[in-house]
């Protein structure tokens, strides 16, 4: 099956000389339509500017992006936000909600800019809302939300136009248990769904549910491990291959 994510000597480099930073250094990456993909590694080794690339929101120094069969390295700014509005959909680590706008409004803003109607934008994000257990919350500006409440306003609204691929940077990172849970169990729905995940994750029960798990490591691929093959659309929380994952936490 062709794959939806294609990635080929991916390179992002920050500074010279001695301030040299390799973020991203000749990184291969291939998904295919369906499969969650979680990548991992230590602080500062590339994981949100890997993240970036992919979903267009920061351009290569060299290599190339493709996505459907579209290269997607070199488009336009606004092509990029096109594309992004339509078939991606991005998580921020620092969510990068609009401080003015309620709870309900930042999830539906996206829906808007891509010419939904009101009435159905806002259904959609209440609906959203209350699977992330915001149901509440949906009036409320980003300032009065915990900082977990606002990571979940922010997954809702990178699910508002459906997107065929979720790229999230640690999105569970502030949660608490119960919390992530309601995450973890809509990532799973997405994945029945068909769905194309890619998480960077700390978390060993977020890492666990991939299929595959990418260890980075310097901006290169260290490791990769395929975990407990499951049958597309089985959801849950995958038990397979997560001896793999010991150490992940610490
Ligand atoms: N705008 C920038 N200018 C210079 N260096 C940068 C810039 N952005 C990131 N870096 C450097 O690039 C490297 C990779 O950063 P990145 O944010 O991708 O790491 P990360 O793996 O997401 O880390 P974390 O787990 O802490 O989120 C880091 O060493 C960082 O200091
Ligand atoms: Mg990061």
């Amino acid at each position: 099956m062709e794959d939806i994510l294609w990635a080929r000597g991916l390179r992002r480099h920050y500074g010279t000389g001695r301030a040299l930073v390799r973020a991203v250094d000749d990184v291969d990456l291939a998904v295919a339509p369906g499969e969650t993909v979680g990548v991992v590694g230590a602080s500062g080794c590339g994981k949100s500017t890997l993240l970036h690339l992919l979903g267009g929101l920061d351009r290569p120094d060299a290599g190339e992006v493709w996505l459907g069969g579209r290269r997607v390295d070199g488009l336009s700014e606004t092509a990029a936000a096109r594309l992004r509005r339509r078939e991606i959909g991005f998580v921020f680590q620092s969510f990068h909600l609009v401080d003015e706008l309620s709870a309900a409004e930042n999830v539906e803003l996206p829906a808007l800019l891509a010419g939904e109607s009101r009435r159905a934008a806002r259904r959609r994000a209440a609906g959203l809302l209350e699977r992330m257990g915001l149901g509440g919350r949906a009036r409320h500006l980003p300032a009065e939300l915990s900082g977990g409440q606002r990571q979940r306003v922010a997954v809702a609204r990178a699910l508002v136009n459906d997107p065929r691929l979720l790229l999230a940077d640690e999105p569970t990172g502030n949660l608490d248990s119960a919390a992530a849970t309601d995450v973890l169990r809509l990532f799973a729905a997405l994945r029945a769904e068909g769905r194309t995940l890619v998480i960077v994750t700390h978390d060993s029960r977020v890492a666990g549910t991939a299929d595959r798990l990418i260890t980075m490591r310097d901006g290169a691929f260290a490791d990769e491990t395929v975990l407990g093959a499951r049958p597309p659309g089985a959801g849950g929380l995958g038990a397979g291959g997560l001896g793999a994952l010991s150490g992940l936490e610490a």
